[in-house]
């Protein structure tokens, strides 16, 4: 983690004027704003659905496109519905597609404002008669707007990893109608269009009125003449956007009818974050109302939005040291609005100069001692506001992408009560260029997949006695491979589950499964290390024991599971072979191997405290993530030193989902089912109840930190027996006062004994024996961050240098530390 450099060549941004709109007596007082927002138009076509309504998932109605009006001589397009539906995809509007191979218009009566323009795809292939994604290449536009140009809406699905994708516009139609075209990409002659929905919104001023861009900060390297350039163009009247990014920060994502009216969707943050330092996250105080005022209208953003933050987390010392940021990849060359949005959610944060801090959009300073409260006139928590930035991205080192950065930092100049930062809410729109364009390139070609094909061949000329007893063989093959067959042959075959290996690829990559390269055994099966793409690329094969009953189940998950979750702490599938009823799963190979092979029985060199601290918090994220990035969470439900890899940087990497299951959803506290894991790990509730929460990966994470404090087995049947349990004899030591005795004698010198004392509270913390008293994954990573910093104050980058700083340091953790813990909801701790 590194620190940002206030480089005074940024000090002479271009801070346009000052964000006087926001200090007005208007704030909170009553106003027609306070409802949600009812658009005047309203449309959601389901394209390619012959003539009637459909109800999507989300509750909304999508009409079909034919007889709908907005669309003239549609008969004579194709309508087509996709060859298969990968799981989680929605019927409505994806399984139907209206295919263009001419350029088509959909024009729509609106009355002139602007509209929020949605186009919905599901790249899969489409029959009747052929149509395949990879040969899908097209434009849209409205009017003079190009949203989209030899867009494949395939390539763009498979670099987010995702099924199905939608993207948004606004224009502001200035005619009473909207023209909406789609041209196939005239390079290509098989080339066509396609799209599953379209969404009309008409939306009010969001954007700001006719002079916003005169007074929106523009922040950024840009030279003189696109400057200029920019403000002579710059209205917002004539300016199309594409929405990059639109996050609930903090919060769950929020679907297209919990929005105030507009129909946006808001996304869970936390895959946005950069870095193990991913802060705290709140649901605002019961006694908190969000209050909606004329200038921030409830169609700004939901209360759903507003009412949940992310801060920086309950310890200034560790704060100071930190810089929490988010990463949104964008195109260059273009000007992009990035929108914050925030409210102060914490009831007892109530005046000014308790919580404020620095703004930096590209590690430049955006904006210096925000204060919610002082910016919104001191009314008090609970009263929304937002900023807008405008940065341009200039397409100099020739990338056509880079990585927007937005990161918050407490102010220490303006000596705040508290030295935390936070946000509710982050919105990044992109604006077209001079020539009314918005589309940028196509995101890198991933590698094809190869399709195979089982068949049995048999030689003609074979007796009929040897053929017939090798027909009953097959049946009774078959027979006894059914349910096999069948899971592993409905996974889908879209790419998005990544490269699909050939046997013989597998083949070749592991020297026909050869023995000298076998890495590890587990309950699946074999680890090989292998070599792809000719030898170039190792990876990590792991072949499912094909007599092993329980394993198709896993393996499925694993597939799904790897193919959802994409996080610099978990191992990243590369591809699968389910060719001859193998089940083969392809990973990035971690050149460093499990952690277990650093910490005892191991010809490895012992680690130091600081690296086994930093593989405990990398791992700890890589859990945190499973926990909270996905909806449900997922529990790992394995979690033990030989699930944490090591790649050629030491970087942690949680591996092997195979016995994951989704994390309950709210109204239920647990999931219920048959007790798996491994000996000495297992949570002593889960075992007792079988009810299993994400507070039993707690519990094994415990023994794992008593596992590397000690540098022995969670389990070791040659020591006495009450050392056999280390999770039992750790805490039996804890209460004695003689855990010191304990600690792995390879690191008697090394730990601070303030970094020992909170690694083994933790720890201790983690193994207590119900799960309400166990503390989430995140508070176990704070900790962690925490007993590093103890250990060694310079690890998290530069601390930031204040001169006489040092000196008021520990008093702020010591006092401050418990008063803040107290503000927090139990969530956020
Ligand atoms: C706001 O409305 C409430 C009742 O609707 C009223 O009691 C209150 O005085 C109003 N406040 C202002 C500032 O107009
Ligand atoms: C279909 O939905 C549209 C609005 O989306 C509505 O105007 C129309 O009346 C509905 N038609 C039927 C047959 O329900
Ligand atoms: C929309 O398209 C129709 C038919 O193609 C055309 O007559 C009309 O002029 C277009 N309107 C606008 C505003 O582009
Ligand atoms: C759309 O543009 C017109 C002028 O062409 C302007 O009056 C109006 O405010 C704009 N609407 C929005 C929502 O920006
Ligand atoms: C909310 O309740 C807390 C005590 O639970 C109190 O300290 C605080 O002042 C209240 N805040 C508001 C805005 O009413
Ligand atoms: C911000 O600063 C960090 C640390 O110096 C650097 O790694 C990162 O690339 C910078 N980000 C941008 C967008 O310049
Ligand atoms: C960026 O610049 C490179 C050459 O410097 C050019 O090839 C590329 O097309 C440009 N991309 C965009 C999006 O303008
Ligand atoms: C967007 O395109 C329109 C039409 O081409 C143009 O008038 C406007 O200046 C463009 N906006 C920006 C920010 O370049
Ligand atoms: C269209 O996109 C594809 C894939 O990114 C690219 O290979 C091709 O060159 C592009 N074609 C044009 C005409 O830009």
């Amino acid at each position: 983690m590194k620190t940002h450099k206030r480089n005074p060549n940024w000090l002479s941004l271009l801070l346009v004027a000052v964000i006087t709109a926001f200090i007005d007596p208007t704030f909170a007082q009553n106003s027609t704003a306070t409802t949600a927002y009812v658009p005047a138009e309203m449309i959601f076509l389901d394209c390619g659905a012959s003539k009637g309504n459909q109800t999507s998932q989300d509750g909304l109605s999508w009409e079909g496109d034919v007889g709908s009006g907005y669309a003239l001589g549609i008969q004579k397009t194709v309508s087509a519905t996709p060859s298969d539906q990968a799981s989680g995809v929605p019927m409505v509007p994806y399984m139907t597609a209206r295919i263009f191979q001419t350029p088509y218009t959909y024009s729509f009566p609106v009355t002139p404002g602007r509209k929020f323009v949605r186009l919905h795809f599901y790249p899969s292939d489409y029959t009747n008669p052929d149509f395949r994604a990879s040969n899908s290449y097209f434009s849209a536009s409205v009017g003079s707007y190009t949203l989209l140009n030899n867009f494949s809406a395939l390539l763009t699905a498979q670099a987010l990893n995702y099924d199905y994708i939608s993207k948004e516009f606004s224009v502001n139609i200035s005619s009473s109608v909207l023209n909406l075209t789609f041209t196939p990409s005239p390079s290509n002659k098989n080339a066509f269009a396609f799209v599953n929905g379209i969404e009309i919104v008409s939306i009010p001023q969001i954007f700001g009125d006719v002079n916003n861009f005169i007074k929106t900060p523009l922040i950024g390297p840009m030279n003189d003449m696109t400057d200029t350039q920019f403000r002579a163009s710059g209205t917002t009247d004539k300016t199309a956007f594409e929405t990059v990014a639109r996050l609930n920060v903090g919060g769950a994502s929020v679907s297209a009818n919990g929005d105030s009216g507009l129909y946006r969707k808001w996304d869970d943050d936390s895959i946005y974050i950069y870095g193990a330092a991913v802060g705290v996250t709140y649901p605002k105080d019961p006694n908190v109302t969000i209050k909606y005022s004329d200038i921030v209208p409830e169609y700004i953003a939901p209360p759903m939005v507003y009412g949940t933050a992310r801060s920086m987390g309950p310890q200034a010392l560790v704060n100071l040291n930190y810089i929490l940021t988010w990463i949104v990849p964008v195109d260059t060359g273009f000007y992009y609005l990035v929108r914050l949005h925030f409210c102060e959610i914490i009831s007892t944060i109530t005046k000014s100069n308790m919580r404020v801090f620095d703004i930096f959009i590209n590690n430049m300073t955006a904006l210096e001692g925000f204060d919610v409260i002082a910016f919104t006139n001191q009314v008090g928590p609970g009263v929304p506001i937002y900023l807008d930035f405008i940065m341009f991205f200039p397409n100099t080192s020739g990338l056509s992408q880079q990585d927007l950065w937005v990161s918050l930092h407490p102010d220490i100049s303006s000596k705040p009560v508290f030295y935390d930062a936070e946000l509710n809410g982050l919105e990044i729109f992109k604006l077209n260029d001079s020539n009314g364009n918005l589309a940028g390139p196509n995101p890198p070609m991933k590698v094809k997949q190869k399709h195979i094909q089982h068949f049995l061949a048999i030689e003609i000329g074979v007796p009929a006695a040897v053929l017939f007893i090798l027909l009953l063989l097959f049946m009774a093959l078959r027979r006894w491979r059914q349910e096999e067959k069948t899971i592993v042959a409905s996974l889908p075959s879209s790419s998005n589950q990544g490269r699909l290996f050939s046997i013989s690829e597998i083949k070749t990559a592991t020297r026909d499964f050869s023995e000298s390269l076998v890495i590890g055994v587990g309950g699946f099966g074999k680890v090989y290390r292998g070599g792809i793409d000719g030898g170039s690329t190792y990876v990590a094969v792991k072949r499912g024991n094909r007599l092993s009953g329980q394993g198709v189940h896993e393996f499925r998950t694993e597939i799904d599971m790897l193919s959802k979750l994409r996080h610099r702490h978990l191992v990243s599938l590369v591809g699968y072979c389910n060719e001859n009823y193998e089940m083969i799963l392809v990973y990035d190979y971690m050149a460093n191997g499990t952690f277990r092979d650093h910490l005892y029985k191991t010809q490895n060199p012992p680690l130091t405290w600081k690296q086994r601290l930093e593989i405990c918090i990398g791992s700890a994220r890589g859990f945190h993530y499973l926990h909270t990035g996905a909806k449900p969470g997922i529990i790992h439900r394995d979690v033990k030193t030989t699930n944490i890899l090591l790649d050629d940087k030491w970087v942690a990497k949680v591996s092997d989902f195979g016995l994951s299951k989704a994390a309950p959803e709210l109204d239920c506290t647990h999931v219920s089912t048959a007790v798996k894991g491994s000996f000495g790990y297992l949570d002593p509730e889960y075992y007792r109840k079988q009810r299993l929460t994400e507070k039993s990966d707690v519990y094994s994470f415990g023994v794992v930190l008593f596992e590397v404090l000690c540098g022995r087995p969670a389990l070791d049947r040659s020591l006495p027996e009450e050392q056999v349990i280390l999770a039992d004899w750790a805490l039996h030591c804890k209460r004695n006062g003689t855990i010191d005795q304990i600690v792995d004698p390879n690191l008697k010198d090394d730990i601070s004994p303030d970094s020992l004392e909170k690694f083994v509270e933790i720890a201790e913390k983690c193994l207590a024996g119900l799960g309400i008293e166990r503390p989430s994954m995140g508070d176990v990573l704070w900790n962690l961050e925490l007993a590093l910093h103890l250990h060694d104050p310079v690890e998290k980058g530069e601390p930031i240098s204040i001169p006489s700083y040092d000196g008021m340091m520990s008093s702020i953790v010591t006092t401050e530390g418990s008063v803040f813990s107290e503000l927090r909801s139990p969530k956020g701790r």
